[in-house]
């Protein structure tokens, strides 16, 4: 059913079915279960002591900034000290939440104000829409301070390549949230046993998606309702624009720049090279009102050491079949990965592959879980060759936080040690570019090359 056919008026909700929607109930889920291992008001007490702490802002304090927030309260020594939001209702949730751990933050609506008045800050943490990231990013860093920014970069790469140029220029650091690049089970199953151990032979086909059900428009608290005066002095069109901006074009990048650019950044990892072309197919047709391709299917092209390499994703927006994963397939084997471990943590041998029995032993897999035998059929002559699936070999590291928390520890740890980023400006633009030139490509009728020196902010 297209939003056309569902009548409910944004701006309608009550706050309880507000909470209801699906990203803010799972949030809720996520804060409720978790709540007990962060961090305790006598640990806060603790990181105001120390003398490892860093003091922290973060501005955009919505759903996915509420998501950092939280796995910044399980990282000894992180202080909060101000929060930014344009909207009363984040503000309220974030500084509530936040002080149930005992901190009372300075809550500002312009983020020009936080950098004038605040003092002491030694990084940003910053979650708000695509479009402003550059914004914020730059003044932060104008400012002496360490940025982490979730992605995407920027919905303009001019915007994302000045990112990278004002981190240079002012020696900050600027991390950006693909997270992925620092979770333990990715960082195993990439550098250590398809790059390293060179477990699955020569890899050149790859493969992911990002499958979401239908959903409909986010609405929002009538009491928390932003006149048209303030929504346009911060430049956006209307509230439904505000609260759904991913979909539009002034402020995000649609589905595939939104979901698909956590995955499409892993094979340039796994390649260990940018595309060298794109291919894509994709369009606005199930949804109304909404600017961005809903659906999209996308081929890269990889100019690799051992050959040419190709990779195929696609983002759904009205079906979950196979939810979200990537693998990467090659002549000894293939490995199948997905931030939820229940999806993708495994690897496949092929049979004629060199033995990894050994590398059980020592503790690189864990062991075959036998292949299951499939039954005959009635009437039926199955081969067993093609009836017998391939085992399973699960990889032996868990990441037992939330999936954010490697990824700011990592920037932490850049901050206090000078550990290097899993994941600087640089990696962020050539990813940016990568995604924000598929969404062209949906809309061009052949090849899009990208040249070497394009990736370089
Ligand atoms: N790494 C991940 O897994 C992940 C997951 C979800 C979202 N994200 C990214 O996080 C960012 C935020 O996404 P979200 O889902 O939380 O969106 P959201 O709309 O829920 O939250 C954005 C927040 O920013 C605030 N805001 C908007 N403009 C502002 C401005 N000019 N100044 C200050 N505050 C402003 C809004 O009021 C809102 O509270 C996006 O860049 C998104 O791509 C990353």
């Amino acid at each position: 059913m297209s939003d056309k056919n569902k009548p409910k008026k944004s701006g309608s909700l009550s706050r309880r079915d507000f909470l209801k929607s699906s990203a803010w109930a799972g949030l809720g889920t996520a804060l409720s279960s978790r709540m007990l291992k962060a961090k305790s008001p006598a640990a806060v007490q603790s990181a105001q002591e120390s003398s490892d702490r860093i003091n922290i802002a973060v501005i955009g304090v919505g759903t996915q900034g509420r998501v950092l927030v939280e796995s910044c309260l399980r990282i000894p020594d992180i202080h909060f000290q101000a929060i930014c939001d344009i909207w009363e209702y984040s503000q309220v949730y974030a500084s509530r939440y936040l002080q149930k751990y005992g901190y009372k933050v300075n809550i500002y609506e312009d983020y020009r104000q936080l950098l004038e008045k605040e003092k002491g800050l030694d990084a940003v943490i910053i979650a708000t829409p695509d479009w402003m990231h550059a914004e914020h990013a730059n003044a932060c860093m104008e400012q002496g301070l360490h940025v982490y920014c979730e992605k995407e970069m920027s919905n303009s790469l001019e915007k994302a390549q000045s990112m990278v140029r004002t981190s240079r220029r002012t020696g900050k650091l600027l991390q950006i949230g693909h997270q992925r690049r620092s979770n333990p089970r990715y960082i195993h199953a990439i550098d250590r046993l398809i790059h390293e151990k060179q477990l699955l032979g020569r890899v050149s086909q790859s493969y992911a998606q990002w499958n979401r059900s239908k959903s409909d428009m986010l609405g929002w608290p009538k009491k928390y309702t932003i006149p048209p005066e303030k929504l346009e002095k911060y430049g956006y069109r209307s509230m439904t624009e505000f609260r759904n901006w991913r979909w539009f074009k002034k402020y995000g990048g649609g589905p595939i720049v939104d979901l698909g650019s956590h995955q499409i950044d892993l094979f340039s990892w796994v390649y260990g090279t940018n595309p060298s072309s794109v291919t894509s197919c994709g369009g606005t047709d199930y949804y109304d009102k909404r600017e961005w391709y809903d659906n999209v299917m996308a081929i890269y092209e990889f100019k690799t050491v051992q050959g040419t390499c190709r990779a195929l994703y696609q983002v759904q927006t009205t079906t979950k079949y196979g939810g979200f994963y990537e693998a990467f397939m090659g002549d000894n084997g293939t490995i199948v990965l997905s931030e939820v471990p229940q999806f993708g943590n495994w690897a496949m041998r092929e049979a004629h592959a060199p033995e990894w029995d050994s590398l059980a032993k020592d503790g690189l897999l864990e062991s075959e879980t036998p292949p299951i035998q499939k039954v005959d059929t009635k009437n039926v002559f199955l081969d067993v060759r093609v009836t017998q699936e391939a085992g399973r070999w699960p990889l032996p590291v868990e990441l037992a936080k939330p999936p954010h928390q490697p990824h700011l520890e990592n920037f932490f740890s850049a901050i206090r040690a000078g550990a290097s980023l899993t994941c600087p400006g640089e990696v962020g633009y050539e990813t940016a570019l990568t995604v924000l030139t598929t969404n062209k490509a949906v809309g061009s009728p052949r090849k899009l090359r990208f040249q070497k020196e394009q990736f370089k902010a």
